[in-house]
């Protein structure tokens, strides 16, 4: 099976701007493949290329097996997209939007009828036969994503698919996202700047940063690469008495003594908890609180470029 997305070289500049640098992607068929990067990072660009919206400076790329340049019209047949700005006609209502949809994929009424049907679960109740121009951001997002979802597409391609969204709405299209991977085997293509959406979501992260790739991997395999889990015991006793205890634990790769607390750097911090505590009880240490602070897709990004990925609510 060929890749569902293939890019080798890709670039794109605006004048002086290297929006996309070099960018080589392989995402497997039936991947769900997440574009984390901070506001510029060149993450909608890059999908744009994908999508045939935006040409390429430089570079070679196919999706779905088809050539972006030389066959976009089967590529855009094979795909659904969802972009950042979502461009809805705020006349129509949301039936009318998703049936303009089926027919320009040249869907039959009962197809169309049928899809709507099932896409429903997206929006809220009543709202299909109310005009666009009365949804909410939210639910204008949603609308679109239901929109690139009508014609089944075999890859989905979806820019920042929740910024913005109420915690509701962000957990309705987590799920559709999760069900069309598992149930149908989409493709899914998405970007985002939430670490724990790219966490929760996809089996493979690309980090982009000033337009290129910085990392790449499962979100576990890029949190390793930094190392470590810390973990903190805050105890009431002597802190150089309670770091000796620790240190006697297997697993723990450093520690150091902050004020009252004790922070132990270990690869997993699930499976040396409770030992720390036991080696702390043993050395007669009264602990006040013990937590894990796990690794995180955002100190993969502060590792990679010394930056923060910020984000705006
Ligand atoms: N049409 C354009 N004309 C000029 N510059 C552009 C254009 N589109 C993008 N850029 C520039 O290319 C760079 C990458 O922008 P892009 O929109 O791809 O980033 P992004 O990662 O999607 O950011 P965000 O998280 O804010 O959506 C930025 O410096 C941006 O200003
Ligand atoms: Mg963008």
């Amino acid at each position: 099976m060929p890749p569902a997305i293939s890019a080798r070289g890709l670039r794109r500049t605006y004048g002086d701007v290297v929006a996309v640098d070099s960018l080589d992607l392989e995402v497997d068929a039936g991947e769900v493949y997440g574009f984390l990067g901070p506001n510029g990072a060149g993450k909608s660009t890059a999908v744009r290329m994908l999508c045939t919206l935006a040409t390429m400076t430089a570079g070679t790329a196919s999706v779905a097996g088809y050539d972006v340049v030389a066959q976009g019209d089967l590529v855009r047949l094979s795909i659904g997209v969802a972009l950042q700005d979502a461009a809805l006609d705020g006349k129509l209502t949301g039936r009318e939007t998703l049936t303009l949809q089926g027919r320009y994929y040249g869907l039959a009424k009962p197809a169309i009828n049928r899809r709507i049907d099932e896409l429903a679960p997206l929006l809220e109740m009543g709202a299909i036969d109310r005009r666009v121009s009365t949804y909410s951001g939210g639910m204008k997002r949603r609308l679109d994503l239901a929109a690139a979802l009508m014609h089944n597409p075999e890859v989905l391609f979806l820019d920042e698919p929740t910024t913005g969204l109420d915690p509701i709405s962000r957990a309705t299209v987590w799920e559709q996202i999760r069900r069309l991977n598992r149930e149908l085997g989409m493709t899914i293509f998405l970007t985002t700047q939430y670490l724990e959406e790219a966490d929760a979501l996809t089996h493979r992260v690309g980090i982009l940063n000033e337009g290129r790739l910085v990392a790449e991997g499962t979100p576990d395999e890029l949190k390793r690469t930094v190392g470590s889990d810390v973990v903190v015991a805050r105890v009431a006793g002597d802190p150089d008495t309670a770091r000796q205890a620790v240190e006697t634990v297997a697993g723990i790769t450093s520690t150091e003594v902050y004020g009252n607390e004790v922070s132990a750097a270990t690869g997993d911090g699930a499976s040396v908890v409770s030992p720390v505590a036991v080696a702390l009880a043993a050395a007669g240490v009264e602990v006040i609180e013990l937590s894990i602070h796990p690794t995180t897709l955002d100190d993969v990004f502060l590792e990679l470029t010394g930056a923060r990925i910020e984000v705006e609510e």
